[in-house]
């Protein structure tokens, strides 16, 4: 029987043949008898595989080392001692491929971060990235799960666009070797979906967008990539406390759903990387975040006397220093913050009658800082013009935004959850690198 050794392990019916395929993580030799640690990448353990000696032929036996791939037909039985529960009694063995132990990078038992990096094609074999990206998905599947159960519709918005949502110039520049526009009219790509995201929730009531997007600042930090993925929610008739219980719940959900499908790989993680991860999980869960305004935590800034590198003061765009300070050091706790100066947040959120801040929400994330932002949009349509034109934003681009606002114009609210800082909590990872399966990042584009 195929089997994947995840179900493998689950089981408790011994004695039956099973045929496993995988690769070997490492090969133990002793005088009669081997053990290989195979591991196929559906589970973060291994299986093991005993060998005896007597029934194979040994020069085939020597080419299995670290790295190579084998298919196992064998006897699954409970093992005799050691840690191991179980293990399988191989009576075949079929060689894939094989892994020279001179030139495979990964011999090893551990390997630094830093190193896999270098070799992303590869360090998805690790036992490290296969919780990672294991975790991925399941994110990635609660996402979609969360929105389905909760009657929004999946909306995909264009790459290739000729918007800039967030206005903040940090586009990829779209053109082919001969023709500057292609499309005829400068293109880039996209940077947030939340424009066109807008046109499907004033007309399909709620959705959400899930896609990758491309930011071309230059910011080498443990939460920047140049391509990274975004899901932003997007409502019809919700205000900004309808945004900040979406926000909550949503993302409450996601990390509950790794607690309860992801158990095995956030063990193995936070037993190699992070030993408080599953506490910071759970706090956050069990905790309700903590909503005030900008200017309310610029004051708790100003006033905690702590030194900061970067200057605090209204008005200043906070830094992640300024963030986690907030959450890890006064709060103690997830924090939403609201009300930002509009000069420091984009063009599309609504005005609030004091004319000098805008309906914005940032969640606020310990280890993290920002993981999410959005706003009430701007609904009226000539306070949104008038904004745009003070901003300088060509008009003539944005037509068919401002179009949402005389025909049929609602209340509406939204905001993007950056995908990998949410895989980077839930991993306990530090650094946003090591949690996309290939990243880009100023000067590393690799593959
Ligand atoms: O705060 P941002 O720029 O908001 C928007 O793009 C809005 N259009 C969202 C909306 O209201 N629909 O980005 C949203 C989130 C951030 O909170 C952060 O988690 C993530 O996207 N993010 C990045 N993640 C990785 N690398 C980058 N360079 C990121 N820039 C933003
Ligand atoms: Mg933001």
């Amino acid at each position: 029987m195929k089997i994947r050794i995840v179900d493998l392990l689950k089981s408790d019916i011994y004695g039956i043949d099973v045929y496993v395929r995988g690769w070997v993580r490492t090969h133990r030799q002793s005088k009669n008898i081997s053990f290989i640690a195979l591991n196929d990448g559906s589970t973060v353990h291994n299986l093991q595989i005993v060998i005896e000696h007597v029934k194979f032929e040994k020069n085939m036996l020597k080419t299995i080392t670290t790295g190579s791939a084998i298919g196992i037909k064998g006897k699954f039985i409970r093992s005799a001692g050691g840690k191991q529960q179980v293990e399988v009694i191989a009576g075949n063995i079929e060689v894939y491929g094989i892994a020279d132990p001179q030139e495979y990078p990964l011999q090893k038992k551990e390997h630094s971060l830093e190193y896999l990096r270098e070799i992303a094609h590869l360090r998805l074999r690790t036992n490290t990235f296969g919780a990672i990206f294991r975790m991925r998905h399941n994110m990635a599947f609660a996402i979609h799960r969360y929105f389905n159960e909760r009657g929004f519709f999946y909306f995909n918005t264009p790459i290739i666009t000729t918007s800039d949502s967030e206005g903040a110039g940090e586009l990829f520049e779209v053109k082919t070797e001969l023709k500057d526009d292609f499309f005829g009219s400068p293109a880039n790509l996209t940077v947030s979906g939340q424009l066109e995201g807008e046109l499907g929730a004033l007309a399909l009531g709620a959705i959400y967008t899930f896609s990758p997007t491309f930011r071309a600042e230059n910011s080498n930090t443990f939460r920047h990539l140049s391509e990274f993925w975004m899901i932003e929610p997007e409502v019809a008739f919700n205000d900004i406390n309808d945004n900040m219980e979406l926000a909550e719940d949503f993302i409450k959900y996601c990390i509950n759903y790794a607690l309860e499908n992801a158990a095995d790989d956030i063990e193995f993680l936070a037993k190699m990387y992070d030993e408080e991860l599953v506490d910071r999980l759970k706090f956050v869960v069990n905790n309700e975040f903590v909503r005030l305004t900008y200017t309310e935590g610029v004051k708790i800034l100003e006033e905690s006397g702590h030194k900061f590198e970067f200057p605090v003061f209204w008005g200043a765009d906070l830094q992640s220093e300024h963030e986690r300070f907030l959450v890890e050091e006064h709060f103690k706790k997830p924090v939403i913050l609201t009300d930002y100066p509009k000069e420091i947040k984009a063009f599309y959120m609504k005005q609030n009658d004091d004319g000098k801040t805008v309906r914005a929400m940032d969640v606020l994330f310990p280890k993290i800082g920002e993981i999410i932002g959005g706003s009430e949009r701007e609904e009226n349509y000539e306070k949104l013009a008038k904004r745009i034109d003070e901003l300088g934003i060509p008009m003539k681009d944005m037509w068919w935004y401002l179009d949402t606002r005389r025909f049929g114009t609602v209340p509406h609210s939204g905001f993007g959850l950056g995908f990998e800082r949410l895989v980077l909590f839930v991993t306990g990872m530090t650094n946003i690198r090591d949690v996309i399966p290939f990243p880009r990042t100023p000067n590393n584009c690799e593959f």
